[in-house]
């Protein structure tokens, strides 16, 4: 007699759930604010959810979907956001009423690597970013140059060698290699030869921490959830990596810094401070006790936001070079002008001298800007400036690089690589939120500098030696992988990289 129940106990859990999975969807029409139907459960993110598209190219079309509007009201699964399309609203929010919006809202523990700099919310963010902001200026970077052309040195020798054996790379995974190789020279004084040699722990490191990762639709689905159960969204085994890591360097050099100039001896520098005080980016008095945990956190984000997001660029960059044999020209005339200057030595200096590689730099990350989307959460009700909406304390704003970056009205032919966009008065035209792949204000990239000064040596290492033309394996769309945490190319990038014809090597 039971069973005649199961079917309507079936239907009556079903009911209850769809109930549950759909019970905020009225929010934004309440509110009258414009936005694409969600679905149950997922909300707007089922393509992300499901692996099938990355995160950041779900964010672009919902950009997309909604082309006259400043603001779309969107559910990351169940929890009501708001997708912030209009540049003025971008602006107060990153840059004007930045002290309504210091956190990024990404709850999890904030224990262990949970402290680092791109993590940490509120008065610790504050703290961390005013000691560690002085590590990334460019007299720091440019005492550290050195390092990173040493790497560029060797890693340029591996190429010549690995070039004779076929014209063939994946450029991708070939950059990685070199960059990898600075991070862990500039980060943890480390000198070991990624070149030749596979390192499981960093590959190991890479897949944990850079695939998108469940809790992060379940913190999306019940924000804080994370954090209140004390979950970190980095397993137990690369947190031991970084500790016994960063122990070791700190016990070698005697807990104090040395002469290499890097990354572990300015946090060495600043860990003999202890706590410091400091009242620069807030109005309230914000301390951080600089641990051994805190220099080891700190370590991790500047080597996993170090070394793939560089990696990622200059394989998007020389595949444009591919494809644009023109562009490739005008760059390496620039480059073998300015090296003439130098007497061959790439230096700091005529680094930054090259313009025309600074646009071209641009330009790759105008169409690949690797960090998608940018959030920011609303520390206190908010009235979005322009419209009549308030938003309350708590909800997510989430903003677009891409859905910009490839908007016609601020990058006419948005899908033709042209470096020309960066002249000047070109850009000096343009709505200044209308670039963001660093983000924007005073939560902006810290190591942007860093980021561009090695891929950009990187390639000027590789064009004074090398030509770059497309192979019969060069893909002319290139698809993002779904499933990784950053913009990336799915099955990478294949170019031919052939030695230059003009020049003696
Ligand atoms: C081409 C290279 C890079 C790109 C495209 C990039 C992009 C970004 C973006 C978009 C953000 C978020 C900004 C925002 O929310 O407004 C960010 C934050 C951050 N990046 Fe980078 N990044 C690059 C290189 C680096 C490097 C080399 C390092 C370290 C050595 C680094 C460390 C960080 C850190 C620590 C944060 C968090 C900053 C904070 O919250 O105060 N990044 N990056």
């Amino acid at each position: 007699m039971a069973f005649h129940y199961i079917p309507l106990t079936v239907i009556a859990l079903c009911a209850a759930l769809y109930f549950y999975f759909t019970r905020t969807f009225n929010y934004w029409k309440k509110r009258n604010v414009p936005g694409p139907e969600p679905t149950a459960f997922f909300g707007n993110f089922k393509e992300s959810a499901l692996r099938r598209k990355n995160v950041g190219v779900v964010v672009q079309e919902l950009y997309n979907s909604f082309p006259n509007e400043k603001v779309i009201g969107i559910y990351r699964m169940t929890t009501p956001s708001l997708l912030i399309r209009d540049l003025d609203v971008i602006k107060h929010i990153m840059i004007k009423d930045f002290e309504l919006f210091a956190d990024r809202g990404l709850e999890f523990s904030k224990k262990g690597l949970g402290q680092n700099l791109f993590h940490a919310d509120g008065d610790t963010w504050r703290g961390l970013r005013n000691r560690f902001t002085p590590i990334f200026t460019s007299g720091k970077l440019k005492r550290m140059y050195y390092l990173m052309h040493d790497r560029a040195e060797k890693f340029i020798a591996f190429l010549q060698r690995e070039a004779e054996k076929s014209p063939e790379f994946e450029v991708h995974s070939l950059v990685q290699k070199f960059t990898v190789s600075t991070i862990t020279a500039c980060a943890f004084g480390l000198d070991i030869n990624t070149l030749e040699e596979k390192f499981e722990a960093l590959e190991l490191i890479d897949k944990m921490v850079l695939e998108a990762n469940f809790s992060l639709e379940l913190d999306m689905m019940y924000p804080g959830i994370l954090k209140k159960l004390g979950i970190s969204i980095f397993p137990g085994k690369v947190l031991s990596f970084f500790k016994v890591l960063v122990n070791n360097v700190i016990n070698m050099r005697n807990g104090k810094p040395t002469d290499r100039n890097d990354f572990m001896d300015l946090m060495l520098g600043l860990r003999e401070m202890g706590t410091v005080t400091s009242n620069k980016l807030g109005s309230a008095d914000t301390s951080v006790d600089i641990t051994d945990d805190v220099v080891a956190a700190q370590a991790f984000v500047f080597y996993v936001g170090g070394y793939e997001t560089s990696a990622t660029t200059v394989s998007y960059l020389l595949y444009q070079l591919a494809l644009n044999q023109d562009i490739q020209d005008k760059l390496v005339k620039e480059i073998d002008e300015e090296l003439k200057q130098s007497n061959g030595e790439v230096t700091y200096d005529c680094l930054m001298n090259m313009k025309y590689l600074n646009k071209v730099f641009d330009e790759t990350l105008r169409m690949y800007s690797i960090v998608e989307p940018l959030q920011r959460k609303a520390t206190v009700d908010y009235k979005i400036p322009g419209t009549d909406l308030t938003v309350e304390k708590g909800t997510m704003m989430i903003i677009s690089p891409r859905g910009i970056h490839y908007d016609e009205k601020y990058y006419p032919k948005p899908e033709v690589f042209d470096p020309s966009r960066f002249d000047a008065e070109v850009a000096g035209a343009r709505h200044p939120c209308a670039y963001l792949p660093f983000g924007l204000g005073q939560r902006n990239c810290i190591g942007m500098r860093f980021g561009r000064l090695q891929s950009i040596l990187c390639v000027v290492k590789i064009l004074s030696k090398f030509r770059i033309e497309p192979s019969k394996n060069t893909k002319r769309d290139l698809p993002v992988k779904p499933s990784k945490a950053l913009i990336g190319p799915d099955g990478g990038i294949l170019v031919n990289i052939v030695p230059r014809r003009d020049i003696k090597t």
